[in-house]
């Protein structure tokens, strides 16, 4: 099994281009279990949920192509199948979002359930309660999600939390359903507003994605695209914070800057420079890192998906920071290991206190979430000596190249 070796200390200089957006792509790919025609893609990062995703649709017999490194053909002439099975569904819990598309273009869906993840019980009953508004008859057999209706019908849907991949199955859903649907409290992320971008050229009828209010108009059916997916901002991100970490000075080319505002907010607080430069966004990490205490929100709010990349931050600022976690009860897992490093931080309940530290030891770290994987690579960035990370796998998940990219702006980093 890879792992990821680095040793610390090396700043960050150079410019790093910014993949396609992996969680714009993932619901992407299942919007087009609802057209009848081709669809062609670009700025598809390469990653392995990608090919699970792939591998999800080619199951339910959608024909799926890569034709480049980042470029996919999907043509859903026919979609023969309605069955996304466990051996999937649990390698990546996204595959649920298959569930709504195929309930609208087929009438019927059988879904393996997800169940829990290293970072939360990350429940699906918001998905469900949205499908059996719109008529859906549900049933749970054997560990899957049944789902049926000759056609769905729009519906008025009030989601009692903000939830990301509920709102886009039920968008998605009811593009193809009789009449209006309303989702109130849905959740604001660009990845849905990309969605919504690209099920509109598909020919669907959806105003408002982006805001808590969608309003989906049901159409009779929807044709293939051309699309290109909007950059990832969490990857973005996570480069922000090696730059900052590093005291490196980056360029971001491809730097979705606009969906990133809360956390630039948090990073200029905490001393990192950073300014739009001509086709990209430069990065400056100066001084040493001033602690600042953030809370994890739905967007526009500081995102859970940069909880654990901030921290290792905060691990080294001057003074004391305080990190709640409001959207997942056990997105921790980093800590631990970060402990291991040399960091000094406390957990109470949903939030971690921070007391910053001079600096972190390289260590044999491993973690069983993408984002907590990520965090110890950061980690390994600045500390003394060698680290080394195991479980690469979670990182392949989420990052294109991750490790290529920081050697090409200076890191000592190698994959064995
Ligand atoms: N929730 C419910 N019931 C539901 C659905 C969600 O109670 O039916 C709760 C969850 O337990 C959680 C909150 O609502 O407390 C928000 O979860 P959400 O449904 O928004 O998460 P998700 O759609 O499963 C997506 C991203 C995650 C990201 C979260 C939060 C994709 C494919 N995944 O997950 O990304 O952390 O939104 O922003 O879009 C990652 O990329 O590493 C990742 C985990």
């Amino acid at each position: 099994m890879d792992r990821i070796i680095i040793q610390g200390g090396e700043r960050l200089i150079g410019e790093v281009e910014v993949s396609g957006s992996k969680n714009a792509s993932l619901p992407i790919f299942a919007a087009c279990i609802l057209t009848e025609g081709e669809n062609l893609f670009q700025n598809i990062p390469k990653l392995k949920d990608i090919e699970t995703i792939s591998k999800v649709l080619r199951t339910l017999g959608v024909r799926v192509d890569q034709e480049e490194d980042h470029t996919y053909r999907i043509d859903a002439q026919g979609v023969p199948y309605c069955e996304a099975p466990y051996d999937l569904v649990k390698t990546m819990r996204a595959s649920i979002l298959v569930l709504g598309p195929l309930v609208a273009r087929k009438g019927e869906a059988v879904v393996s359930l997800p169940g829990g993840c290293a970072i939360g019980a990350r429940p699906i009953n918001l998905h469900l309660m949205g499908l059996e508004a719109m008529g859906a008859k549900i049933e749970l057999r054997k560990g899957y999600v049944q789902a049926k209706a000759d056609r769905l019908r729009g519906a008025e849907i009030a989601f009692d939390t903000p939830t990301v991949t509920g709102t886009e199955n039920l968008m998605m859903a009811a593009t193809l359903a009789k009449g209006k649907t309303i989702l109130r409290n849905a959740a604001m992320e660009p990845e849905v507003a990309e969605l919504a971008k690209v099920l509109n050229k598909m020919g669907a009828r959806i105003e408002g994605a982006g805001t808590s209010t969608i309003i989906i108009e049901g159409v009779e059916g929807l044709s293939g695209v051309k699309h290109t997916v909007i950059p990832d901002r969490i990857e973005a991100g996570t480069f922000m914070v090696a730059a900052g970490l590093t005291r490196g000075n980056i360029k971001l080319i491809n730097c979705p800057l606009e969906h990133l505002e809360a956390v630039v907010y948090k990073l200029r607080e905490a001393g990192v420079e950073i300014e739009p430069e001509g086709d990209g966004v430069r990065v400056i990490g100066n001084t040493r890192i001033r602690s600042t205490d953030v809370k994890t929100q739905p967007y526009p709010g500081f995102p859970t998906d940069m909880q654990a990349q901030f921290m290792v931050l905060m691990s080294l600022a001057r003074g004391l920071s305080v990190i709640t976690e409001t959207i997942f009860e056990n997105r921790f897992i980093h800590v631990n290991e970060l402990l291991r490093m040399g960091a000094n931080i406390r957990i109470k309940g949903n939030t971690a206190i921070i007391q910053g530290v001079d600096h972190l030891s390289g260590a044999p770290v491993m973690a069983t979430d993408l984002r907590a994987s990520a965090s110890l690579v950061l980690a390994g960035l600045v500390a003394e000596g060698v680290t080394e990370v195991s479980r690469v796998y979670h990182l392949d998940r989420g990052y294109e190249r991750l490790d290529q990219k920081l050697a090409g702006v200076g890191a000592n980093i190698r994959r064995v």
